[in-house]
This record gives C-alpha cells, structure tokens and sequence, in this order.
C-alpha cells in the first residue's frame, strides 16, 4: 500500500465519536427564533387566499410580497418561487413563513393558516405529462442502417422509482443580519449556489451575503440545490424581522418535500449482429417533479451513461425529463446514472440469454476499451481495466461456479447470483469547471500552519481528512498540521459546488499543486498565499452541452460488483448474502475512508433495488415520511460485503486518485436484478425497487414445481 492510502485518523473523528460536533439545530446564536414552513397540500391550484390568524408580538408571517430581490431561488433556472405567488404546483410547496420565539406556538400558528384554493387535475405521473422541461437527443454513427442490417432486433422497457436520501440530519439553515449583510450557515453541500441564490432572494450584491458550512450529516446529492431554498426562505424572515431566523426541518417535512432521486423510464431498443451490439436506441425520460431543479444536469449524466461500459458504434439517446405535480426531484449520488446501468445492464442480460449466451462473456465481449469513443464521440483516454477486474472479482466470488451451481437448487430457498458493471465520471464537463474559474488557496501563516481554503465541504466523505493527506503528503509534512477550515464564503475561494465525486480529482489536484509551489517557495515566519486555477487537460475535447459532444468527463471510475441472494420461495423475501466487488477510483486515498465509501453505497444499492419504495398518493402527497413506512436497510441488513481495489492510477488526479464518492451504488441494483432473475427466470425483472411482495407474485405465476 502507498505511504497516502494508509489510512489516518479522520480530522473530524473526535467531535463525530465523542458526539461533540455540533450541527446546526445544536448551534445556540444569540436572539434566534424558529421558523416553520406553511405548505401547500394541493397538488396543482390556484391560491384564492390566504388568512393569517392573529400573530402574537415578536412572530411574524413572510410570504412572496417581503421577498426584497427575485421571488426565485436560483438553482440552474429561476423557476421556482421562494414563496407560493398565486398557484402551487405540488403538494408541499411553501406558501409563507411564520417565525417567532417559541417552536410550539410558531406550530400552532402554521396549523391556523387557511389558504383558499381553486383546484385542478394535478398530473401525477411521468405517463401522464405532456410538459417536458428538457428534451435532448444525440447520435452517434448510424443507428438506421445498423438496425436494418442486425440479426435482431430487442426491445424492452425498464423503470425506477424514487429514492430518499435518508441523511442523518434533516435539512437544518440559520440566517441572520449583520452589519448590513446577509449571514447564513448551516447543513450543506455548495457554499457558493447558496450565495448566489441568497444574493438574488434579497437582492443584494454578492459581497453582501456570507455563507458558513457547519458540519453536515450527510448529503448525498439532497443538499446540493435544496439548501439553496432554506436559506432563502429563512433569509427573507431573517431580513424582515432583523433577528437570526433558524429553519430545521423535521424528518416528516424533509421526507416529503426536499428533492429525491428521479423516477426514470427507458425504452432500449438493440440492434444484435453475432455476439455484438451494433446499435442502441434509447429513450429515457425522468419524473422531474414541478420545478426544474437540477433536473437538466441529472438528465445530461442520465443520457451520456445509457450505453453503461459498452462500446456501441452506432447511438442514439433521446431524453426528458418530464413535469408532474410531485415534489421536485434532484442529485442522488450517481446523479441519473444508477437508473441506467439498471437497465442497461438487465437487457445486455436478457439479450444474452436469447443469444444463448453466458451474460459475463456477453458484457465482456461488448466492454468499451481504451481508445474508443464514448457515449458523445469523445474518447476513453486511459486503460478501461475492467477485464483485470473482472477475473478478480470472479476469483473471490466464484460468480462462474455459483453461477451453475445455484441453478440446480431445489426447495423453498433458492440462491442467485449477478454481476454488475458500472462507471463514474467524475467532475463534470471540463469546460464548465473552466468557466466556473475554479480556484483554491493554500494560506501559510507567520506561524507555519498551513490551511487548505476551497468551497468543498466535507459531509461524511472524509473530504477534510483526505485535502489535508494531500496538502501534507506534497509539502512532506504530517497532515495533522494541516488545517481545513469549514467553507465560509468569506475566507475561501469558489472551488465549485461538492457534487459529481469532483473534489479529488478536479479540486484536490489544485491542492497538490499549490503544495509543490509552496514548498519550493516556503519562508518560515512569513505569510504566504497560493493561489491555484483549473485548467481542463488538453487531450479532451471540451464538451459542449448543447451538441452533447466530446468528453464530458475527465476521469472513470470503474466498478464491478456481484450480489449472492437466498430467496424464500413462500415469503418472498430475498436475503442478501453476499456482496463482492471491485473497484477502481484510482490511488487509495485512504483506506478506511474508501472502503467506508464503499461499503455505504454498497448498501445505498441494495435499499433502491429491493426495499426503498416512495409513492405519491391520488394528492400527490408522498405518504411514505418516515422510516417505519420507508424502508431502508439497517445495520440488520448489512450482507457479507467484500471489497477490493484495483489501482489504475489517473495521471491527472492527485497523486493518481480519480474520486470515489458516487461509484459504489451504481452496480448493485443490476447485479441484485440478474440474481433475483436467476430465481423468478430471466426477463421476470423491469423494475426496481423489486419488492418481496412482487418476488412472491411473480413466483407464484411462475411455473414452478
Ligand atoms: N459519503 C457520505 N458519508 N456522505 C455523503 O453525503 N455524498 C456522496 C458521496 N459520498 C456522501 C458520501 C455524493 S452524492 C457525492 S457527489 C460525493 O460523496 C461528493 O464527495 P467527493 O466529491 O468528495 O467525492
Ligand atoms: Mo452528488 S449526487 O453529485 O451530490
């Protein structure tokens, strides 16, 4: 193991072991009072009006009309309002603020609040939009004439539902004036969307808005844009009444009306010719919700990952992502690709088995390589190792033997395996972290301590402990005398938001680099800043949005992974055994860290393939808020897992490393999908969640002696 992977005591370990970090809702600041959200509970309406019950002294009410700037929170578009004007387009969507002193009375208060609506048909589902926020289309080769000249043709459609974050904290944001500015701190991912956000709310000049990360329990893609409407909720109250505004939401609120994983829906149409896919076709549309979000970044990763680790020569992917009254859907660690691989693992499967062929040499024989194109006629610029990783994984699973073994079981429990492939691209498209003018600092005080200053933040992922691993292992000093100080938008520079598995790769190079400097130009005693700027590396073709051209990313992740399950054939219910998988992020950055990465999102796969079910009733309400009525697995549920790395180092990263954060998900719910199928029979699996209730139809329509 390299000196960098051995793993460390994380800088944030003992605040976390001890129980003494203090999040948001510990954080007593000085005068603040309580705010609570009035929601809307129609799902598509007009609002006739709005009756406030009388407000006691020191409570107030906030609504659209003392919202000072824009009446938007600025996300990608401005669409969606801070506070309800005149209709509501979901259940839930905020229509005031009401705060005050004391939580229970501000409760009380919100409870009185009578809107008056005029309703109409909301839409629901996907199926039912005719609105389609973002449609996009690209092709590649000739798809046409590789259709006509195939063998065969398949055709078959696969969906996925919602997926709740499930972060340990709620979404949590205190506001509060200060010498004319706008203050605002609490649980988040993107520093700098917040302030411009915030900005635009108050109608204020940048530097008249400061945000301050405090540590944050968890994200996972949920507090990438949604911390964004807090804080302007909570800003607006907080200007208007002069007093710290502190916004908590509890679990219910945060499970019904914070953003989730997009429902998706794809059409894969394949043209086949010998062991070959000679053509996909795909159509792909995302449950976007009502608002826009981050729904046409999701879309873009959706689009560019649907032909999963192959080489397709000719393809052709259209996309949507679709309005309904629902809440509005964003990131979620993968960011739309884990919908994808899903589906385009489980045809390559079930074209293999009309092919007669063993679906592991089927994928093998379609696997992208080194210099071929990828999805939008850029290039895979290194070694795709997934063939080396692949053999070990077979090695320690004995995916191959088991494979025909557990199809001779007889009885009530029955055992499948699968295999799944999948890839991250990390970072996003280099142009935009270009344009984005993406910077670190490093800042050497006359004491010699040198601090890492990015806008990244660290919520749970070990990015503190692991920007100070590289800061230290340049300047070739122990990383506890490093610091990283929490984000605040006053100290450090705009890195970009903590999205997309980027801050390694794209952010920790900048601060490799500004090491080096600072070492060749270290002065003990003196005060010194080093600035670092990004610049894409020049082999990539810049990728334009717009075409869906060139290389969107500029780094892959690899991952491969095989779930063993037991199916109880009179329940249904199907027990994880097993997982094996092997991943490359690159250099290890720290063991424990990457194998905590990896493990958690291990289990973040197996909860959407099997158990994570969030529905919308006939109000567009999602009934499903709390953990007793959405399942998702515990510690009770953690199978054998067994990871191992494989290092293919990226000559761009730090010190070879490439990001992990969102790779670990992406390969469970196919390989979880082909075991369940090796029970039920192949093409028995569509969708996911696949539920015990539906294992144990589908058994029961089955023929099965
Ligand atoms: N790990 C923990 N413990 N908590 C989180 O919220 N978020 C994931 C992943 N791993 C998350 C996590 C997501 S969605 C992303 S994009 C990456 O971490 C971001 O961190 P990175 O850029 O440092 O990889
Ligand atoms: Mo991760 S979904 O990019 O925050």
């Amino acid at each position: 193991m390299k000196g960098i992977s051995r793993s460390v005591r994380k800088v944030d370990h003992d605040g976390k072991v001890s129980g003494r970090a203090l999040y948001i809702d510990d954080i007593h600041i000085r005068g603040a009072v309580h705010g609570k959200v009035v929601r809307s509970d129609r799902a598509k309406a007009d609002i006739l009006g709005v009756e406030l019950p009388s407000l006691p002294r020191d409570y107030i009410a906030v609504g659209w009309k003392d919202v000072p700037g824009n009446n938007w929170v600025h996300i990608v578009d401005d669409d969606m309002p801070v506070f309800a004007v005149d209709k509501t387009e979901y259940a839930g969507e905020p229509i005031l603020l009401i705060a005050g002193p004391c939580r229970q009375t501000v409760e009380a208060l919100c409870s009185q609040v009578k809107v008056s609506y005029r309703e109409w048909d909301p839409v629901l589902g996907m199926e039912d939009s005719s609105t389609a926020f973002y449609e996009e289309e690209f092709c590649y080769g000739n798809p046409e004439k590789a259709f006509e000249e195939g063998d065969m043709t398949v055709d078959e459609t696969f969906y996925t539902g919602y997926q709740e974050h499930a972060y340990l904290e709620p979404q949590g944001i205190t506001a509060y004036p200060e010498h004319g500015r706008m203050v605002i701190r609490g649980s988040m991912q993107c520093p700098y969307y917040i302030h411009g956000a915030v900005a635009g709310a108050l109608g204020l000049p940048p530097d008249r808005v400061r945000v301050i990360q405090d540590v944050t329990g968890g994200g996972f893609g949920g507090k990438e844009d949604y911390p964004s409407v807090l804080a302007c909720e909570a800003a607006v109250a907080a200007w208007k009444l002069g007093k710290p505004v502190s916004l908590i939401y509890d679990r219910r609120e945060d499970m019904e009306c914070t953003s989730k994983r997009h429902p998706s829906r794809s059409r894969y149409r394949a043209a086949v010719r010998g062991d070959r896919i000679t053509a996909l076709d795909v159509e792909v549309d995302l449950n976007a919700g009502a608002y826009k979000t981050l729904s046409l970044v999701v879309l873009q990763r959706t689009m560019i990952c649907a032909s999963g680790a192959y080489a397709v020569e000719n393809l052709r992917v259209h996309g949507r992502a679709l309005k309904t009254n629902t809440v509005p859907c964003g990131a979620f660690r993968g960011f739309g690709d884990p919908q994808v691989f899903f589906a385009v693992e489980t045809f390559m499967n079930h074209i293999a088995a009309r092919l007669g062929r063993d679906p592991w040499e089927f994928k093998l024989k379609n696997l992208v390589k080194k210099g071929d194109h990828n999805s939008t006629g850029g290039r895979f610029h290194f070694r795709v190792p997934l063939p080396q990783m692949l053999e070990r994984l077979d090695a320690v699973s004995g995916y191959r033997e088991k494979k025909v073994l557990y199809s001779r079981d007889k009885g009530r429990v029955r055992r499948g395996i699968g295999l799944g492939l999948h890839f991250h691209g990390t970072g996003f498209a280099a142009t935009k972290d270009a344009a984005d003018g993406v910077c670190i600092k490093l800042h050497k005080t006359a004491q010699d301590v040198v601090e890492v200053l990015t806008s990244n933040t660290d919520m749970g992922q070990g990015l503190s402990t692991t920007f100070a691993k590289i800061a230290g292992e340049a300047l070739n000093i122990p990383y506890d005398q490093i610091r990283v100080p929490m984000p605040d938008t006053d100290h450090v520079p705009n890195s970009g938001p903590t999205v997309a598995s980027r801050s390694i790769l794209t952010v920790g190079e900048l601060v490799r680099r500004a090491a080096v400097r600072l070492k060749a130009e270290w002065s003990p005693g003196a005060d010194q800043i080093i600035e670092e700027h990004f610049t894409a590396p020049d082999y990539m073709v810049p990728f334009d949005g717009g075409r869906f051209f060139g290389d969107p990313y500029p780094a892959y992740a690899w991952g491969a992974a095989v779930v063993e399950l037991a199916v109880d054939t009179y329940t249904g219910l199907a027990e994880v055994l097993r997982v094996y998988a092997v991943f490359d992020v690159g250099t290890v950055m720290d063991e424990n860290i990457v194998m905590g990465q990896m493990e958690g999102g291990i289990l973040q796969g197996i909860g959407y393939a099997s158990m994570e079910q969030m529905n919308v009733d006939q109000k567009g309400r999602i009934r499903n808020n709390s953990y007793s009525d959405y399942i998702i697995p515990t510690s009770l549920d953690v199978p054998d897992i067994r990871v191992e790395m494989y290092e293919e180092p990226c000559p761009d990263g730090p010190f070879g490393a490439k990001g992990a954060g969102e790779l670990p998900n992406g390969g469970v719910p196919q390989a979880y999908a082909e075991a369940l199928e090796q029970v039920l029979g192949t093409g028995a699996v569509h969708h996911i969640p696949f539920t015990a209730e539906e294992t144990l139809r589908v058994w029961e329509e089955g023929q099965h002696e």
